[in-house]
């Protein structure tokens, strides 16, 4: 490895405020990878997008906080470049040393980026001898930096890619029996596709969140004002007859913490779930839902869990996902957390590096859970199947 040129596709998309980083796990997550090949003297030159900036340069979207946060991490100098591709580029790559580190501008700065246009895909692969990718957030999208370069050089999966797919990829081919999930978040039609896949593996399917509220309305119950896919309810219906599937049902909330809104201060009652009052709206799971939820995981082998039963934003309604997540933190079984808004919520608590693992993928997660082939798995010769 010493001296060769490793192109390192790492996915830094982290949430920002005035250029300050809010929560840096995607950073540290890669790190190991980033380490292994400084320590093994090769040149390391790392490639991510940030946010959406559409092929054109947006001040707020460089890579310079990253990599300052990156260096402070890894202790050694992370030089920062002001594009990913041209003259400059070529020549700030040739002057590298063994165990040196660039850090390329936002890839997305270039609409061929998204595009996954060849010549730039090419022209990005010119920088390097071997291509890493370690970006399992983005892996769901076939861009060049995550799929076309690999057209152009050998392409394997780094170590956090690596860990993702086994861990997930257990969850889908050979999981560890009895296995529970637990589903919140606001909207089975995002959702549809883990409900689905996971319905056909799991011994038990937990439904919480705003979400849950239309599979209660399917059954015929009062929710009020709160949020319910009205297009979605037939939907529901097929999956709670759930008759294919090999969890035979889902588990839905008792109870619920009600309120005029999701709103700090607001007045809140907790209520049975059939007699949620018709002016006020679901915004968090009561405790005899935390209760049972858990209770179902009591002796199940792993636990995977995707997305909050509540407003977590908005405390109170954090209630339930918290005494969820400090439920499970104890728990014998492994737990196995889906990325997404979950993670900033189990952050908050510092109960996320009490999960056995901790998914960086957002949108990824989700299609790797669906059973989706993902773009930028398939563009690896290591690929495993998931
Ligand atoms: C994510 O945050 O889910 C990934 O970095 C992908 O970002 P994108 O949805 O903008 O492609």
């Amino acid at each position: 490895m010493a001296g060769r040129r490793v192109l390192v596709r790492v996915d830094f998309n982290v949430p920002l405020e005035d250029g300050r980083i809010l929560d840096d796990t995607r950073i540290r997550e890669a790190v190991p990878t980033i380490k292994d090949l400084v320590e093994r003297n090769a040149r390391v030159i790392l490639m991510t997008h940030l946010g959406r900036p559409d092929g054109e340069v947006d001040e707020k979207a460089r890579t310079t906080p990253l990599a300052e946060r990156l260096s402070e991490l890894i202790g050694r100098p992370v030089e920062h470049l002001d594009d990913c591709i041209g003259a400059q580029v070529e020549q700030a790559v040739g002057a590298m040393h063994d165990g040196d580190i660039i850090m390329l501008e936002n890839v997305r700065f270039h609409s061929g980026e998204t595009k996954n246009d060849p010549e730039f895909a090419r022209q990005l692969a010119s920088l390097g001898d071997l291509y890493v990718n370690d970006a399992f957030g983005t892996a769901h999208r076939a861009h060049a930096s995550t799929a076309g370069i690999a057209h152009y050089l050998p392409a394997v999966a780094g170590l956090l890619m690596e860990r993702e797919i086994r861990t997930l990829g257990k969850v889908m081919s050979d999981p560890p029996h009895p296995l529970v999930a637990i589903i919140g978040g606001s909207k089975i039609s995002t959702k549809i596709g883990v409900l689905r896949s996971l319905l056909e593996r799991v011994d038990r399917l937990c439904v919480g969140g705003a979400m849950a509220c239309t599979f209660l309305k399917a059954k015929g119950l009062s929710m009020g004002r709160s949020l319910v896919e009205e297009d979605q309810l037939e939907v529901a219906r097929s999956l709670l007859s759930g008759g294919s599937g090999r969890a035979g049902g889902l588990v839905l909330p008792l109870d619920a913490v009600v309120a005029e809104d999701a709103r700090a201060g607001v007045k809140t009652e907790t209520v049975a779930i059939d007699s949620v009052p018709a002016d006020m709206k679901v915004l968090d799971v009561g405790p005899m839902t935390v209760e049972r939820f858990l209770q179902t995981c009591d002796g199940a082998a792993a636990v995977v869990w995707n997305g909050p039963l509540g407003v977590y934003e908005v405390p109170p309604f954090d209630h339930g996902t918290d005494a969820l997540a400090h439920g499970l933190a104890g728990s014998d079984a492994e737990t196995i957390i889906g990325g997404g808004d979950l993670v900033a919520a189990l952050e908050k608590q510092h109960l996320a590096e009490r999960m056995s693992f901790v998914s960086t993928g957002g949108g990824a997660t989700l299609e790797f859970l669906e059973g989706k082939t993902l773009p930028g798995i398939a563009a690896l010769q290591d690929r495993r199947p998931g």
